[in-house]
């Protein structure tokens, strides 16, 4: 295969599973976001089991949109709606990619994006497989999660690779199409002061925290065998954890990226049952779907250690929960103690720690946290220097606007790579296989007690800095 073949401008995207929930929620709507920004230029061909219409899937389009906030310019909408297709049929039957072929036409380079539960992805990638609509480098774009552990993930690859290349395979991590984590990166490695900081030199603790105020509500079937920390942290919070800790990527091609950030997760220590604490909101097994006695976490919080010269001894501490008290993901790191003052003489305090937090959701922006006397107070304190950026879903690009985008154009930057998913499922396996027990938590208060204690000494969980 070519690798011009990889980065062909795609002349169709087949949507399997396009009647679901992810759908209704994120994909009609980046759809629409890039039709009005005149980044859509295909046809788009939703397959699905439901005997729909294409009047149907068009109106259904259009609810979708409307019910995720976004205002609907008419005019847009109409370009959208002609793009759209349908192909209704069984994921397993031949004859669904028959008329898929058919549906395509003359289109020599269609992208497929499966949106369906990970047990079908070899069922369709072979359907396509079969019907000859993946060779010359044809890209597939898979949701997560990508395997339940490291084994099942690493099945999943070999049954897919059976039919295509690893890099025509596109893995969805929304996070990586947020603006958050480019914003890390990119502040690291363009302020000449923060590299010399930027290690166990100077650096006390990470903490990064995903809140949720929102709880499992309709989701109860896809989330109770799943949990947190398969649903968001061998993914979403560990690429934090990633863009964070990585050294700079040696260029901009699409896997200079990723080799730095498979670099860093080598040097991530297997986590450790006995740095973990797991909760579980009260009222969750009452949720359609989920378990009357399941020992599901909604909650998950451990410590990580990274085994190298940059990172050795600091510990890096993640935290995630449903029906906390806010919304709200952040990376914070502690940096250490100064010492004592004592040329202050009528201060005994001892100066907090300076801090510096990327918020992530609901809005992007940058914190520090710096210990300070003012003239104008008696007295030392800290003080917080704020920079807020963008909310999520305004100017910029919803996470799911620039991940389409990118697999219509074929950019493979923001996709994760077989080996950095399995390096992913190594460091969380240890609690899969020993899952500490789970213990309850009050709706709307910060998760259970025990998880503060994985900090004693350190001065407990910081912020989260909240949106004014
Ligand atoms: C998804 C998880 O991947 O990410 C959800 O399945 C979670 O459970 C969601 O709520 C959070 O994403 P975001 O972009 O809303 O922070």
């Amino acid at each position: 295969m070519a690798p011009d073949d990889l980065t062909r401008p795609a002349d169709a995207l087949v949507i399997f599973g396009i009647t679901g929930d992810l759908a209704r929620k994120m994909t009609f709507q980046a759809l629409y976001r890039l039709e009005r920004r005149g980044l859509l230029d295909c046809p788009v061909i939703g397959v699905a089991l439901e005997d729909w219409t294409e009047d149907h899937l068009r109106a259904h389009a259009r609810d979708s949109i409307a019910g995720t906030g976004e205002r609907i310019d008419d005019r847009v909408f109409r370009r959208l709606a002609r793009r759209l297709r349908y192909v209704c049929g069984d994921f397993g039957a031949g004859a669904t990619y028959a008329a898929i072929k058919q549906a395509l036409g003359d289109a020599q380079n269609p992208v497929f994006y499966l949106e369906v539960p990970p047990s079908l992805f070899a069922t369709v990638v072979a359907g396509l497989a079969d019907a000859g609509l993946v060779q010359g480098g044809r890209r597939v774009v898979v949701e997560k999660p990508f395997g339940s552990d490291l084994a099942s993930a690493r099945q999943l690859a070999a049954d897919l690779h059976k039919h295509i290349a690893e890099e025509q395979l596109l893995r969805i991590d929304h996070f990586l199409g947020k603006l958050g984590l480019e914003e890390i990166l990119y502040l690291r490695f363009a302020n000449a002061f923060l590299e010399p900081v930027w290690n166990r030199g100077f650096i006390s603790c990470v903490q990064i925290t995903m809140a949720e105020s929102l709880g499992v509500k309709d989701r109860g079937r896809f989330y109770d065998p799943v949990g947190a920390l398969r649903d968001v942290v061998v993914n979403h919070l560990l690429q934090i954890l990633g863009s964070c800790a990585m050294d700079a990527p040696a260029s901009g091609a699409a896997d200079s990226h990723k080799d730095a950030k498979v670099a860093i997760f080598r040097s991530v220590l297997p986590a450790d049952p006995g740095h973990c604490v797991r909760g579980q909101y009260d009222g969750y097994r009452k949720i359609d779907g989920v378990r009357a006695n399941s020992t599901t976490e909604t909650y998950v919080a451990l410590r990580l250690q990274i085994d190298s010269w940059r990172w050795s001894g600091v510990p890096f501490f993640i935290r995630t929960g449903k029906r906390l008290p806010a919304r709200q993901t952040e990376l914070r790191l502690v940096f250490q103690h100064a010492p004592r003052l004592p040329f202050i003489p009528t201060t005994q305090r001892h100066p907090s720690p300076s801090q510096l937090v990327f918020r992530i959701d609901p809005e992007t922006g940058i914190r520090m946290v710096l210990d300070a006397r003012r003239a104008d107070k008696r007295g030392a304190s800290e003080i917080e220097l704020d920079m807020e950026f963008a909310r999520e879903g305004g100017e910029g690009a919803t996470p799911y606007e620039e991940l389409l985008h990118d697999a219509l154009i074929g950019d493979r930057s923001h996709f994760t790579r077989q080996d950095m998913v399995e390096e992913c499922w190594r460091i969380v396996q240890p609690l899969l296989d020993a899952p500490p027990s789970v213990v309850r938590y009050p709706q709307g208060s910060w998760g259970p007690p025990e998880a503060d204690q994985l900090l004693s000494g350190r001065g407990g969980w910081r912020g989260p800095w909240l949106p004014s």
